[in-house]
């Protein structure tokens, strides 16, 4: 059965380190829409140079432009069996739109939606360190998840750099974005009986433990 996972949270709870861990474990594809859009940004697109002024300020993309980016991804044939969907959706509209895509495309629905949480000053601290690989976004910490090699991804090699989005002051916008925009979503997937909370503020390893056991018990 295709298994699609909705990963809600703020900005650095841990939803897209925990994504790519699910993702290798169910063998299923991790669509970041972050990563999607600064696919785009460093190829200088259409789509890229458009989004790049929302990124910079940490305003959300406009809704149809994030729908149809999702919707081309999941009519990908590696998308039938499921995906691990992070950082969308992240308006009311585009739950609805992922409604109607999955059932469209892909003949599925979205099954869970682990809601990872964190308090705010973690938040902030997980951002402020967080190190990103040039080539394929793998994610570490300056600190709390270094790579094995300085400056360099332990998966292939690449450069690892900050953000830019991760200014402190992009930060709050970002958090305060989430709050008005994206937390009517816990509700609408509560009400689903879909919502599954995790605390995020604990280890890694301890977290994947939590979200694997959900998704066993589905
Ligand atoms: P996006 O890239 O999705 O950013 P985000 O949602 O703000 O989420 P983050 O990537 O910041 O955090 P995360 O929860 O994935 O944390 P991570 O695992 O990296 O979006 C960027 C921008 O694109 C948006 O602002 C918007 O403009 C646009 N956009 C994207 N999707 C959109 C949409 N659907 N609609 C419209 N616009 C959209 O972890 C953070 C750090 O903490 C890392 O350093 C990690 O190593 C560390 N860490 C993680 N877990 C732990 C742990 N348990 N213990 C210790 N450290 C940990």
């Amino acid at each position: 059965m295709s298994v699609y996972i909705v990963m809600l949270g703020p900005p650095g709870a841990g939803k897209g380190t925990q994504a790519a861990v699910l993702a290798k474990k169910l063998a299923i594809p991790h669509i970041s829409t972050g990563d999607l859009f600064r696919h785009h940004m460093r190829e200088k697109s259409e789509l890229g140079r458009l989004a790049q002024s929302f990124i910079d300020r940490g305003d959300l993309v406009p809704d149809e432009v994030t729908i149809a980016m999702v919707r081309e991804r999941l009519a990908q044939p590696d998308c039938r069996r499921g995906a691990i969907l992070d950082g969308f959706p992240r308006t009311t509209a585009q739950a609805e739109a992922i409604e109607h895509t999955l059932q469209d495309v892909c003949r599925g629905c979205v099954r869970l939606v682990p809601f990872v949480t964190a308090p705010a000053a973690t938040l902030v601290d997980r951002l402020a360190g967080r190190l990103t690989c040039r080539a394929k976004g793998h994610v570490y910490h300056r600190t709390l998840n270094p790579p094995r090699v300085a400056g360099t991804c332990d998966v292939d090699g690449s450069e690892l750099y900050q953000r830019d989005d991760d200014s402190e002051e992009t930060v709050r916008r970002r958090i305060q974005v989430y709050s008005e925009q994206t937390t009517p979503l816990i509700e609408y997937y509560r009400d689903k009986g879909m919502l599954v909370e995790i605390d995020g503020d604990r280890p890694i390893e301890d977290v994947t433990a939590d979200l694997m056991a959900a998704v066993k018990a589905d």
